[in-house]
């Protein structure tokens, strides 16, 4: 008797679960047999007054039912979540190709900026930041560069109609910082630098230059060749060999131009020219003083060093790139093997 009604439950409650066809009326089926009142729990009940020999037998079968119910429940949970899955994803292709995300990198001229910054800060540099747009005492007067130098050629550097101009090395935010601040003073200036050259594999219009300035009591031509020795050997490896050139700037005084040997860069029997520089003419302390209305750089108490070199050729060199105009071209096919 009792086990016909065992098995009559399992048939219903499996049928009932085979129809169910949302979340709530699979519950309403759990409660309805696995609830504290529900069928089982009430046969249940009804076992403490079975015979000894139908016990065993009786218990069994209802364990068995029990858990093909709540077997059976728990798959129909699964098979509603699959197809609520399924539904979700119809009329999607997933086997379409994906849109690929390309992860960027910054530009090589920005990493190599970076790690000059990092260079020169752990000599004690700081950094200084100016305007592109100039006026020609910060870009040329200021500088020991009278109006008849070949440098303020219309031809040489871009003008706007009032006079300013486009800078042509960030030397202006050297005399903006000279302005500022008395000595000390120890700073990389690093930013874009424009001059009307022809375009071509070495020239841009517009090239990333850094400068840097050293003004104190007894600054000397040591200092300044063993701060781009640092410096330079920190790029170029230990073995790089350096010459310095004796050249002409109208700011310094007396002035170099830096070459560079590098035989890891393969350039082992050609002298690369990297950088210029020089100690500050006293003529451009005399004329920050003017500008300042006092005697703060007194050219015989301060010296100071000066140099400036492009980041551009630089990163032509160090990673053998042969046209200049790779850098501003655009081209992932360039910029992804940095
Ligand atoms: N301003 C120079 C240039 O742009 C570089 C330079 C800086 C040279 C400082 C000497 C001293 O070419």
């Amino acid at each position: 008797m009792i086990d016909q009604s065992l098995e009559q439950l399992r048939a219903d409650a499996l049928a009932e679960i085979a129809t169910a066809g949302d979340e709530g009326a699979l519950e309403l089926v759990r409660v309805k047999y696995l609830g504290r009142s529900g069928g089982i729990a009430a046969i249940s009940d009804g076992m403490k007054s079975l015979s000894k020999d139908d016990k065993p037998r009786i218990g069994k079968l209802l364990n068995e039912v029990r858990n093909a119910v709540s077997a059976a429940l728990d798959a129909g949970k699964s098979a509603l979540l699959a197809d609520a899955d399924k539904a979700a994803f119809a009329g999607v292709d997933a086997t379409l190709p994906g849109i690929t995300q390309r992860l960027g990198t910054l530009h090589p001229i920005t990493q190599l900026q970076d790690r000059a910054i990092q260079i020169f800060r752990r000599m004690g540099f700081a950094l200084a930041d100016g305007p592109d747009i100039e006026t020609e005492f910060h870009c040329f007067d200021a500088l020991n560069t009278p109006a008849d130098h070949p440098a303020r050629n219309e031809q040489d550097t871009f003008y706007f109609g009032d006079g300013r101009l486009l800078r042509t090395h960030t030397s202006t935010v050297q005399v903006r910082t000279m302005e500022k601040s008395a000595p000390p003073i120890r700073i990389i200036a690093p930013g874009a630098a424009y001059r009307r050259d022809e375009i071509d594999a070495t020239h841009l219009a517009q090239f990333t230059q850094m400068e840097g300035l050293y003004v104190d009591e007894g600054v000397s031509v040591a200092d300044l060749k063993g701060t781009l020795e640092f410096f330079f050997r920190e790029l170029f490896g230990k073995d790089a060999k350096f010459r310095f050139r004796p050249h002409f700037f109208p700011f310094t005084e007396p002035s170099y131009e830096v070459d560079i040997k590098a035989t890891a860069l393969g350039s082992a029997d050609r002298w690369l020219e990297i950088a210029g520089c020089g100690m500050v003419d006293p003529a451009v302390f005399e004329s920050i003083n003017a500008r300042r209305n006092d005697h703060a750089f007194d050219p015989e108490k301060y010296t100071g060093f000066a140099f400036g070199f492009g980041l551009d050729r630089l990163a032509m060199i160090m990673s053998g790139v042969t046209d200049i105009r790779a850098f501003t071209d655009n081209d992932q096919r360039f910029l992804a093997q940095f």
